[in-house]
């Protein structure tokens, strides 16, 4: 089978397409034919191997697993001895790392029916940034109706789901984008969107119950200005760097919280099939749906990792299989 694999630290060029043994799964996996996977920055970064402290799991002086990849739908193609409540041609999507392809072993719990309002390829982008969408502002947030919500880099992977479930969560969203986003943002269901090219949210007048921030390109005494007495802020995402600089904000968050009234910190989205479950209904009720910028062949991952780093995705990447 073809898979896209990498044995050493570096930008895209170290992705390359390799072919390999179909694997074989055992009593309690399921083998998966792959029908398409997505990109999240967290590939990005386990590419990279930085920040450097992420090598600590992932491999000191090179990657320890060679797979890359975790966001996939596809077609069940055998189930182990084992598993229960799937069978051959059921229809799937979920996490599994090294889900850049053709085929998948992998455990029930990882994956679940996909809706059959969506396609492969809007299922394979779902995975990392709806649930970290959902747990953002469900759990970290505790977002409830009628809060005012604000939603900083409403345009990208995490954005894009956060606005959609924050409306479904009964918040009066509003999202921030650059101008060629606007559009997109408000058809999402933000009742507000900021051109954060004509206008900085930190300085409006406007109070929120809670701001999710997957940009992390203000201060947090900026955010707090805009917060209400009792609002909370949820760091998703931070400034990039290679050594210390993204946790250095995390735990600035969690000091600073400490001396003020609102809570300030970072979340850390956790695997979770209920979470996927809940997704797959909404998803079902066409409340949520993923959006995808643009689909990429297998062969073309490089390709599709460098628009990444570019930092402009609207919505999902979204690999194809052959
Ligand atoms: N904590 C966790 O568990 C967790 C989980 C998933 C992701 N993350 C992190 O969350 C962050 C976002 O992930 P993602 O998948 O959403 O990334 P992404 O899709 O790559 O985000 C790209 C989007 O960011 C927008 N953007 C860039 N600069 C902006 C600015 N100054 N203000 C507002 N929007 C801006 C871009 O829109 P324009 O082109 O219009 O600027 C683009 O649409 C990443 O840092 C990622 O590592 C954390």
């Amino acid at each position: 089978m073809k898979a896209i694999t990498y044995r050493e630290y570096g930008g895209p060029e170290v992705l390359h397409l390799e072919e390999g043994a179909k694997p074989a799964p055992k009593d309690d996996q399921l083998l998966v034919r792959v029908r398409a996977a997505a990109l999240n920055p967290y590939d990005m970064h386990l590419m990279r191997g930085t920040p450097y402290f992420l090598r600590l799991i992932a491999g000191l002086r090179k990657p320890k697993f060679t797979g890359i990849g975790v966001d996939f739908s596809g077609v069940v193609e055998s189930v182990g001895n084992n598993v229960t409540g799937f069978k051959p041609g059921d229809a799937v999507f979920g996490g599994c790392h090294g889900a850049l392809a053709e085929y998948l072993v992998i455990a029930g719990q990882g994956l679940l029916k996909k809706p059959d309002n969506i396609s492969f390829e809007q299922a394979g982008g779902v995975n990392i940034a709806a649930k970290t969408a959902l747990q953002a502002l469900r759990d970290a947030g505790r977002l409830r109706p009628g809060q005012k919500v604000l939603i900083n880099g409403a345009s990208g992977g995490v954005g894009t789901f956060a606005v959609q479930i924050a409306r479904h969560l009964g918040g009066e969203v509003t999202g921030v984008s650059s101008g060629r986003n606007t559009e997109l943002v408000r058809s999402l269901g933000a009742g507000h969107v900021i051109d954060y090219t004509q206008q900085d949210y930190t300085q409006g007048g406007a109070q929120y119950d809670l701001i999710i921030d997957s940009i992390g390109n203000h201060s947090l005494s900026a955010n707090r200005r805009v917060l209400k007495p009792n609002g909370r802020y949820v760091m998703v995402g931070g400034p990039k760097g290679k050594w210390i600089k993204p946790m250095g904000r995390a735990t600035a968050a969690m000091i600073y919280s400490k001396f003020v009234h609102q809570e300030m910190g970072m979340m850390m989205a956790r695997a979770c099939q209920d979470d996927l479950a809940l997704l797959a209904e909404l998803m079902q009720q066409g409340k949520v749906m993923p959006v995808i910028d643009k689909t990429y062949k297998l062969s073309e991952a490089a390709e599709a990792m460098r628009h990444l780093e570019t930092g402009r995705v609207q919505g999902k990447i979204v690999i194809q299989m052959d």
